[in-house]
C-alpha cells in the first residue's frame, strides 16, 4: 500500500536526496514544504529529471500554522513526517541565535502540533552530533552522555531532541532522531547537489568552490587543535548514504518500533578526517591547487568528532557505502553541473554568490 509521506525542507540538501531514495522505491508518494530560505525551486526540476516523478512541494513556513494546515488538510491522511527544516550553520548561529531559535524551535512546535492535529504516525528527525557538545574522548555512540551545547544551532539540536520526546506524550506517534555526522557529497547522476543560498557553508562545497575559482581561497578555522596536523576532525558523510538511512529508518518506524517508542541512531562513518586531510583529496580528484590559508579557531567549533554507528547496522541494516574520495568526486561532478545550469548563478566563475539572508546582514 502506498504510504504518504510530508519532507519539511524537502528541497535542502538532505531532504533532497532523501526524496530521491524514497521515490525509487515506488510506494511512498512524497510531498514537501520548504519556503526556499536556503535552497532554490529549480531542485523540484532535479528531483523530477531524477525519478521520472513529479515533485510537490509546497513554499510555505513551516511557522505558519494556518498555511501548514492548509497544505495538510489537502495532503491527509499522511502516514509520516520527515522533518529536515532548520536552520542548520554553527557560526550563524553564534551572530544570530535568535534567528535560530525562531527558526528551528518554532519550527519544529509547528511540526509536532500538525502531528498531534492530522495524527501522523511516525516521525523522523535531523539531529545532529553537535548534541554531544565537545568531546575529546571520541568515538561517540548513542549511550555517550550530551554535552553542554556549544553554540545556538547545538542547543536547537540538543533541546529539539528533548521537546520530541515530552511532545510525545500527548502525541500518538512514534520517533526516530538521526545525528548525522558531516554530511557532504552529492547525487551520483551529477544532477543534485548542496546549493545553498547562505555563504556560511560547510567545508567540502567551500572546497569545490575554490577550486571552481568562485572563491579565492579556503580559510581552515584553526591549526593548534589536539589532533594529528592540527586543523578539526570530522566524520564525513556521503548524502545519499544519509538519504537511504532514511529511507532505512521510516520502516523501521513504520513496521518494527512500537507506537509511542522512540530511538536514535548515529550516522556517520566512524572515520575521522582532519580539513587538511580533506583539502588534500580534494587537491588529488580536482587536479586543481585548492588556495588555503590557516585562520583563527572559530566559536562554536569541536576539535574532533567520530561516530560510532554499530547501533545502526545492526538494527536498521544500515552500512554506508562511499568513501571519502566518492564523496569529493560526486561532489566536484555537482559543481560543475551547478555552475552549468543553476540559473540563480552568475554566467562568470569568479566572484561569490549574494544571498538574501547574507546580505541583509552584510556578513
Ligand atoms: N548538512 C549538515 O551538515 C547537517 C548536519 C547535521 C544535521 N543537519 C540537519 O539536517 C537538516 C537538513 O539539513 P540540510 O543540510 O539539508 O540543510 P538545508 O538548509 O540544505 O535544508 C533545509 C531546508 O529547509 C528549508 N527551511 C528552513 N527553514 C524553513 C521554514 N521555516 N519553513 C520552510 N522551509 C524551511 C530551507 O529552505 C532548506 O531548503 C537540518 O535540520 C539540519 O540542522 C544538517
Amino acid at each position: 500500500m502506498a504510504r504518504k509521506v510530508w519532507i519539511t525542507g524537502g528541497t535542502g540538501f538532505i531532504g533532497s536526496h532523501t526524496w530521491v531514495e524514497l521515490a525509487a522505491k515506488g510506494y511512498y508518494r512524497v510531498f514537501s514544504t520548504d519556503n526556499y530560505l536556503n535552497s532554490y525551486p529549480e531542485v523540484c526540476r532535479r528531483i523530477e529529471a531524477i525519478t521520472g516523478t513529479r515533485a510537490v512541494n509546497y513554499p510555505v513556513d513551516i511557522r505558519d500554522s494556518d498555511a501548514l494546515r492548509e497544505v495538510l488538510r489537502r495532503e491527509a491522511p499522511i502516514d509520516a513526517v520527515i522533518h529536515f527544516a532548520a536552520f542548520k550553520a554553527v557560526g550563524e548561529s553564534m551572530r544570530h541565535p535568535l534567528r535560530y531559535f525562531d527558526n528551528n524551535f518554532i519550527g519544529l512546535i509547528r511540526v509536532l502540533q500538525m502531528c498531534k492535529e492530522f495524527e501522523i504516525p511516525h516521525f523522523i528527525y535531523s539531529s545532529s552530533c553537535t548534541v554531544y557538545g565537545s568531546h575529546t574522548d571520541e568515538p561517540v555512540s548513542e549511550e555517550t552522555p550530551l554535552g553542554a551545547p556549544l553554540s545556538p544551532y547545538g542547543l536547537t539540536k540538543q533541546a529539539g531532541e528533548w521537546m520530541i520526546r515530552f511532545a510525545m506524550r500527548e502525541i500518538p506517534m512514534n520517533a526516530v532522531l538521526l545525528r548525522y555526522f558531516n554530511p557532504a557529497g552529492a547525487h551520483p547522476s551529477g544532477l543534485l547537489g548542496e546549493d545553498p543560498r547562505v555563504e556560511d557553508i560547510n567545508l567540502v562545497p567551500i572546497i569545490m568552490r575554490v577550486a571552481m575559482g568562485r572563491r579565492d581561497e579556503l580559510v581552515i578555522y584553526g591549526s593548534d587543535y589536539p589532533t594529528r596536523d592540527g586543523t578539526c576532525v570530522r566524520d564525513y558523510i556521503h548524502v545519499v548514504d544519509l538519504a537511504r538511512a532514511h529511507v532505512l529508518a521510516l520502516e523501521y518506524a513504520i513496521n518494527t518500533l512500537p507506537s509511542n517508542a522512540l530511538e536514535v541512531f548515529n550516522l556517520g562513518t566512524e572515520e575521522g578526517i582532519t580539513v587538511l586531510e580533506a583539502v588534500q583529496t580534494a587537491e588529488k580528484i580536482t587536479k586543481r591547487t585548492i588556495p588555503h590559508r590557516m585562520g583563527q579557531r572559530r566559536e562554536g567549533d569541536v576539535p574532533a568528532i567520530r561516530s560510532k554507528v554499530d547501533k545502526a547496522h545492526r538494527v536498521l541494516g544500515w552500512r554506508p557505502q562511499y568513501t571519502l574520495e566518492d564523496i569529493i568526486k560526486s561532489a566536484w561532478e555537482w559543481e560543475q553541473h551547478r555552475t552549468a545550469t543553476s540559473t540563480h548563478l552568475p554566467s562568470s566563475t569568479t566572484g561569490s554568490v549574494a544571498n538574501d539572508r547574507t546580505k541583509k546582514d552584510g556578513v
